[in-house]
């Protein structure tokens, strides 16, 4: 009796350690009752493994310093599941971030499926995140330099600044194959369709116009 209760009580273990959903893999995922309209099933189909090559599992390049040439002067070239097919299911991926020198910016942002390890290569670059409301959004950072190592917690706002004189490069990995970026400005005021400006007066505390200014700023970035 003692035995069946004990090996009851592991059952309801295990089956309550079932019960948890998957972590979204993008976005958004919703169900249709159409196979034709079906294009994700909470990421991305698997290949046959048989006809799986090794060019499924390399992404080349990653060397190769990209232009930083538009409005925050910086450039990150991922390295996710829909570069590098291999990464479907493993729950990591890469991301090279090229800085002009003198202020190239990559702005706040955030990851939604995502932590973020990164690794300043070259050049001097001021990195921080905000804790959340709950701990007093409290700005933890640090400047860089090359090999020095910084974790971005996940879902937190966050930036890199090249504050030096030189253009600057880190590497990162990220806990998703698909992380996900959320540029908090671009997605404030230049969503599409722009939200209601009261809303955005009230949550800023400010007038009409410096919203306006900002969403006519921020209306032709490109939505990616
Ligand atoms: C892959 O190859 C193995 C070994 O040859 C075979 O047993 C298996 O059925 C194949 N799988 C698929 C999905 O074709
Ligand atoms: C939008 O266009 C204006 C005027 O051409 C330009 O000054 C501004 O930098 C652009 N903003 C973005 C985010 O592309």
């Amino acid at each position: 009796m003692k035995l069946f209760v004990i090996l009851y009580l592991c059952s309801l273990v295990i089956s309550s350690s079932f019960a948890f959903d998957p972590s979204p893999l993008q976005d958004i995922c919703v169900a249709t009752a159409e196979p034709k309209n079906a294009v994700f099933v909470n990421g991305k189909f698997c290949k046959n493994p048989n006809l799986t090559v090794a060019d499924d599992f390399l992404f080349r390049g990653i060397n190769i310093p990209r232009s930083t040439n538009n409005n925050v002067r910086s450039t990150v070239t991922m390295v996710a599941v829909d570069q590098l097919p291999g990464l479907n299911t493993l729950g990591i991926s890469l991301a090279r971030i090229d800085y002009a020198p003198y202020g190239g910016l990559n702005p706040p942002h955030i990851h939604p499926r995502a932590t973020e390890v990164i690794m300043c290569v070259q050049g001097e670059l001021y990195v921080g995140f905000v804790l959340s409301n709950q701990l007093g959004n409290r700005l933890i950072t640090k400047v860089l330099k090359p090999g020095d190592v910084f974790v971005f917690p996940f879902a937190m706002i966050h930036f890199q600044l090249n504050i030096g004189k030189t253009a600057a490069v880190a590497i990162s990995s990220l806990s998703s194959q698909n992380p996900g970026v959320i540029t908090i400005a671009n997605a404030v005021f230049g969503s599409n369709p722009p939200i209601n400006v009261d809303v955005l007066t009230k949550a800023f505390q400010v007038d009409k116009k410096v919203i306006n200014d900002l969403q006519s700023q921020f209306s032709n970035a490109t939505h990616n």
